[in-house]
């Protein structure tokens, strides 16, 4: 009899995750979720890019503003690192965020932007700085 029921259960559940019983059925049935483990994307960065971008950052004027363990005008790269997961989505929004300069997460003192850096190494610099955890 039990078995019965979780098996009707389960079919109910199958259908009603269908969407074959239309939406008023949808709203009474709570369909349990099999746990999925999904990581956020995130493209490993080579070593030699890693060095690259260390490279990069010293060319430009970052050095002016940030220090990798300390505060400077801006955070420090380990607190930034800190911060962020090196994530896909992390690094573009980093990326951009350099390029065209603002402030709001660290502070009220803007970044200068850098509308003369090409996005690709400015990316390298960014994967460089989340790297130092
Ligand atoms: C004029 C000073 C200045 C210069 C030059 C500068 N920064 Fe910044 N940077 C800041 C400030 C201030 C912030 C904090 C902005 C905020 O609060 O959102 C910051 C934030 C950042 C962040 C974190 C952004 C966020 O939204 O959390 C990164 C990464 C960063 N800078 C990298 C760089 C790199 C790489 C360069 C060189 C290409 C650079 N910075 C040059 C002042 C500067």
């Amino acid at each position: 009899m039990k078995r019965t029921i979780l098996l009707t259960g389960f079919i109910l559940a199958t259908l009603v995750a269908n969407n074959s019983f239309g939406q008023t059925t949808k709203k009474t049935t709570t369909v349990k979720k099999t746990t999925t483990v999904t990581k956020a994307a995130a493209t490993k960065p080579s070593a030699a890019d890693l060095v690259i971008g260390k490279q990069a950052l010293s060319k430009s004027d970052c050095l002016a503003c940030h220090k990798e363990d300390t505060k400077l005008v801006g955070p420090a790269y380990k607190d930034v690192a800190a911060k962020y997961p090196a994530t896909d989505a992390n690094v573009d929004m980093l990326v951009k965020k350099i390029i065209a300069g603002g402030s709001g997460n660290w502070g009220q003192v803007p970044m200068s932007p850098h509308p003369q850096l090409a996005a690709a190494d400015v990316k390298k610099m960014v994967q460089y700085i989340l790297s130092l955890k």
